[in-house]
């Protein structure tokens, strides 16, 4: 992946690459093991299709390190990193459907609408939140306080007040210039509050201080915030072969976006301002093991696709 060389030579001195390869192949094995029940009439050939051959799995690599950070449980943060990245793949199936972008390529391939129809994408994304939490929640040998927690921080980030609020926002206002107070606030639901908990849902399976556990907090809403201008400029600036996706379709559907409120400039210029803050928050949280996350905020603003 090109973000990883991209990382690489930044000025963090920690082997991304090395810890990313580790933890994707257990994220993957973890994701296979939980898509392996076929579902009826096609359908879980629609959710591993989501889900499978490709995406960064950037939410997932942030609970592993946000749980790293705080010496947490790893095998709750693996059930977290798993649900996560559920929800996630949910969200683009839904995103790409005719009634919202109506894209037809992502993560490289034809769309699942296109691939199995409206009405299966539409399901296989049901199903996708559903099991999230299917696997957030295990019968036997988990802490229920932890759980209960964990579960609550995810159905928080994807619900109204999250990831689906945001998208209502970004529906509400094609053709509209925002307010960048408008912006931000549409930006910080619809992708950066589903980040934000990846940082959050990993400091949950330890025990950090509270103070601890709000910079960080902090940190996960500055790269999620980030996340999103970034994803604004490439949009401008890649190609669809780089992105795995539809490049310029912002413009092409007259979205509100930091590139249409700053220019590319500006838009670059306040992710790296995003990006230091993030960076202060690790520093101010005392934790003695953030190198992962400092790498990973690094690879949000950095990235190539
Ligand atoms: C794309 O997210 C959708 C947005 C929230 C902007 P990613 O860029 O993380 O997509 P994948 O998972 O790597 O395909
Ligand atoms: C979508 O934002 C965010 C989601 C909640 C899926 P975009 O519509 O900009 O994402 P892409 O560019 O299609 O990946
Ligand atoms: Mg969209
Ligand atoms: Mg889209
Ligand atoms: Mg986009």
């Amino acid at each position: 992946m090109s973000a990883v060389s991209d990382s690489r030579a930044s000025t963090v001195p920690f082997a991304l690459a090395t810890w990313m390869q580790a933890q994707l192949a257990r994220v993957e094995a973890a994701l296979d093991a939980a898509l392996a029940d076929d579902g009826p009439a096609g359908l879980g050939l629609a959710m591993r299709y989501a889900v499978q051959g490709g995406g960064k799995r950037l939410r997932p690599l942030l609970v592993l390190a946000a749980c790293e950070a705080v010496e947490g449980q790893p095998a709750a943060a693996l059930r977290a990193a798993c649900a996560v990245e559920l929800i996630h793949a949910y969200s683009l199936v839904h995103d790409d459907m005719p009634c919202m972008d109506n894209d037809v390529l992502r993560r490289g391939k034809p769309t699942v609408h296109v691939q199995f129809g409206q009405a299966q994408a539409l399901l296989a994304g049901d199903a996708l939140q559903a099991l999230a939490f299917e696997l957030l929640t295990p019968e036997d040998g988990v802490d229920e306080a932890m759980q209960a927690r964990l579960c609550r921080l995810l159905a928080r980030a994807a619900g109204s007040q999250g990831m689906a609020g945001g998208q209502a926002i970004d529906l509400a206002h094609v053709g509209c210039q925002l307010a960048e107070g408008e912006l931000r606030h549409m930006h910080a639901l619809k992708t950066g509050a589903l980040l934000q908990a990846s940082v959050l849902m990993g400091a949950a399976c330890g025990q950090a201080s509270p103070a601890a556990c709000q910079a960080l907090s902090e940190y996960g809403a500055a790269i999620g915030l980030a996340f999103q201008v970034v994803d604004d400029v490439l949009d401008v600036t890649q190609d669809s072969a780089t992105l795995g996706k539809t490049a310029g379709k912002d413009a092409a559907q007259d979205k509100p976006t930091y590139v249409s409120l700053m220019g590319l400039q500006g838009a670059r210029a306040h992710a790296d301002d995003l990006l230091a803050q993030a960076q202060a928050r690790l520093v101010a949280s005392g934790l003695a093991d953030t190198h992962a996350l400092a790498a990973l905020a690094d690879m949000v603003v950095r990235r190539t696709h």
